[in-house]
């Protein structure tokens, strides 16, 4: 319970006159299975990560919702009454206006509040600090508490207040992770079963310390494209789409859906390899192909994650690497025997500095239960 006691304590100096918070929790995640595949309907395979944003909250008795951030240094405040009115200003505190704006939007009675974050997810590390940040508030000031049912909220003040059209599978994650287990989510039915993970394979990532600008516009680019093509093919969205009918489209959208199309049938493969007795091998394999797509069809890659892909597979004992999230920048995942862990660590940090400059944080990841209130 450290690090619930130690928001509270945190709390009650940035707050001291206020009474005795209540403390929620919601971990970042990895994705194991299909990039960019949620917001085309197809599948993924996230597992939620012990890194978290930890959300201190207690009434403030005077109709002021006011935030402040540990690592953002900084915060906001707004009237409850002025809530439903707001509007983004293109600061991280859209993020808490969000919420509040989508409770209040959904009729869920929105009282003054005194919030203090603390949050151990790397923002811009691709890791989903946003959605961590996101579900833990939603649950914190009254959200529902079913785990799909927070993560559509959260989903949805990130698209309509913020303004990302992301897809489901950060706030699902998030709010719904199991320990010791990945989740298979399909993103059109959302029916989900989760996929125990082997002991033998290390989940390992590196922060590339980027967050190239490009990111945003770019996402919102490849999801247009892939609306594009969709239409194109005559079908509701790429999940609909076969490698065989891709005939129709040419350049760019060609590769995009070659991408998603791929990658659908690469989960449903990693899946089954996960589930075989004889698995690290080919878990590895798969992942690696994930990079290479993409990097060369999707063309979400830089060259920080390139290079730490490809410096992490001459390590013996990868299994597989590559690039996770949105892209441009943010992390790798790797994909290890547990005797490896250790000259992963020192060969990424030793030739990344040589090349960047920059030691990346590296993290072995314990696949986490979801978000949760936590009694300190
Ligand atoms: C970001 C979005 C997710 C997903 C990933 C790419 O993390 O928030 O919805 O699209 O990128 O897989």
């Amino acid at each position: 319970m450290a690090g619930a006691q130690k928001v509270v304590e945190k709390f009650h100096s940035r707050y001291p006159a206020s009474a005795a918070p209540r403390v929620w929790h919601a971990p970042g995640r990895v994705n194991l299975i299909g990039e960019h595949t949620d917001y085309n309907l197809g599948l993924v395979l996230p597992m939620a990560i012990d890194l978290a944003c930890w959300i201190a909250v207690a009434p403030s008795g005077d109709g002021w919702l006011r935030v402040y951030s540990e690592q953002l240094g900084a915060g906001s405040q707004w009237r409850v009454e002025d809530i439903p009115n707001a509007a983004p200003n293109g600061e991280w505190t859209d993020r808490v206006a969000g919420i509040a704006w989508e409770l209040s939007r959904r009729g869920i009675e929105m009282r003054g509040a005194n919030v203090l974050i603390d949050s151990e997810v790397p923002v811009g590390g691709g890791l989903s600090s946003s959605a961590a940040l996101g579900v833990s508030l939603a649950l914190a000031l009254g959200g529902p508490s079913a785990p799909l049912e927070v993560a559509q909220l959260a989903r949805a003040a990130e698209m309509d207040f913020v303004g990302v059209p992301c897809g489901i599978m950060d706030q699902f994650i998030s709010a719904g992770g199991e320990a010791g287990s990945a989740i298979l989510l399909d993103c059109r039915s959302l029916a989900w079963r989760s996929v125990k993970l082997p002991t033998d394979v290390v989940i390992v990532t590196a922060n590339s310390m980027v967050k190239h600008q490009l990111g945003n516009s770019a996402y919102r680019t490849r999801v247009e494209e892939c609306a594009e093509a969709a239409r194109k093919l005559g079908v509701s969205s790429l999940r609909d789409a076969t490698l065989a009918g891709l005939g129709p489209l040419h350049g760019v959208l060609l590769k995009r859906a070659r991408h998603i199309v791929t990658e659908n049938a690469r989960g449903e493969r990693f899946v089954e390899a996960v589930e075989t007795e004889d698995h690290a091998i080919e878990m590895g394999r798969i992942v690696t192909e994930y990079h290479i797509s993409l990097r060369d069809d999707y063309e979400v890659s830089c060259s920080e994650l390139d290079f730490l892909v490809e410096a992490a597979l001459r390590v013996d004992g990868v299994f597989g690497a590559r690039m996770i999230g949105g892209g441009f920048g943010g992390s790798t995942v790797n994909l290890v025997d547990p005797q490896a862990v250790e000259s992963l660590k020192i060969t990424l940090a030793k030739e990344y500095r040589k090349f960047h400059g920059l030691a990346p944080e590296i993290h072995v990841c314990a696949a986490s239960p979801g978000a949760s209130e936590i009694i300190p």
